[in-house]
């Protein structure tokens, strides 16, 4: 049942800082969820490979002998090692510790001076398959064989877009960024407008914050302002239009604006580790314009970046502090993150039930 948004607290202080609720979080979300892993053009010929991690599973994604995706953990059934270690383009996936060698569909094909092993066959081998989907050109991988619809997470999203096709964007560039709270503190931060004439003054002259509005879908909420005249504003190097920034449960954000995708996703890396990749995508790759509004939008952003790295550091020590339990939310500006902290609670209410 979700909270009572007249009645709204932040969750406990005990989630963001306590080791067993990461545990759960990797099997109850992480592994229960869609998970971005990539472009499809990354994996455009058959024999590409990518490799990436979903909760606690690293996991290949190939493009198989018949042209299509698949995607495997990338745990090679004799003693564990990893199958692929790196993107690369190959017939075979040949474990990188004794070499088994598994085929695009993950069947083991042969094993390395095993002939004499008594019981032992190879066919009895494959690596346990993943879920995979594309949208709009990106790659989402599950673990849990029946997530809720991929189309269901993002319905909407590319409609309201229009004129802007994210089908058609390229990839430019990531950058990586590893911070001291836990995921949920960034996310949270990502939810709401509220901080931004506080923590955020370039980027708050830039939107128009009396405008600045979420409307919150089943798995996604969608936080929007429109841009300030690049006419009469010239710290607008965007051009005409909106900003839109969509978070995904459990873990994606797609920010969007006129010409440039940029996704961010967001993974823990121990209770108060949080690794962020920030993947670039533009429309009109390659074009004069586009070189100059990379350059200035890669600064604007590590600013905004390094400022809300600042904010979450700080209220993860707050919450460690033993000071604070839990706090009211701004029903005006933090709509987004109790509709987020509900999805968490419930997530991890059904694995209580479900243990
Ligand atoms: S762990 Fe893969 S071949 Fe030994
Ligand atoms: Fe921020």
């Amino acid at each position: 049942m979700p909270a009572d948004p007249d009645n709204a607290f932040t969750l406990p202080a005990s989630l963001y800082t306590d080791n067993d609720i990461l545990k759960l979080e990797y099997q109850a979300i992480f592994e229960s969820h869609w998970q971005l892993v990539g472009h499809i053009d990354q994996l455009k010929a058959i024999g590409d490979q990518l490799i990436c991690q979903v909760g606690r599973i690293p996991v290949v994604v190939v493009r198989n002998s018949s042209n299509e995706l698949k995607a495997f953990h990338n745990v090679c059934r004799h003693r564990a090692g990893p199958v692929a270690i790196k993107n690369a383009n190959d017939k075979v996936l040949r474990c990188k510790y004794h070499g088994w060698t598994y085929t695009l569909d993950g069947e083991l094909r042969s094993a390395p001076e095993m002939n004499s092993t008594p019981h032992f066959d190879v066919c009895q081998y494959h690596l346990p398959q993943a879920k995979i989907e594309t949208w709009q050109g990106f790659v989402f991988v599950c673990i849990n064989e029946s997530p809720p619809a991929l189309d269901d997470l993002l319905e909407g999203i590319q409609q309201t877009i229009l004129p802007i096709d994210l089908s058609t964007f390229s990839f430019s560039h990531r950058d990586e960024y590893l911070i001291d709270c836990n995921w949920k503190v960034y996310m949270d931060n990502y939810l709401e407008g509220y901080h931004l004439p506080h923590v955020h003054p370039g980027l708050n002259k830039l939107l128009d914050y009396r405008s600045y509005d979420t409307i919150l879908h089943r798995w996604h909420s969608y936080q929007y302002s429109p841009l300030d005249n690049p006419e009469t504003d010239d710290s607008n190097f965007y051009g005409d239009g909106q900003a839109h920034y969509y978070c995904v449960f459990p873990n994606l954000m797609l920010n969007i604006l006129p010409g440039r995708l940029q996704t961010n996703i967001i993974i823990p890396d121990g209770v108060e580790k949080t690794k962020i990749y920030f993947d670039y995508y533009y429309d009109n790759m390659g074009a004069k314009e586009t070189e100059s509004l990379i350059a200035k939008d890669r600064e604007f952003s590590d600013e905004i970046q390094e400022e809300d790295i600042m904010i979450c550091e700080q209220v993860q020590k707050g919450l460690n502090s033993g000071s604070y339990q839990a706090g009211r939310l701004c029903m005006k500006r933090e709509s987004g993150v109790l509709h987020f902290q509900d999805l968490i609670r419930h997530s991890l209410k059904s694995a209580y039930t479900d243990d």
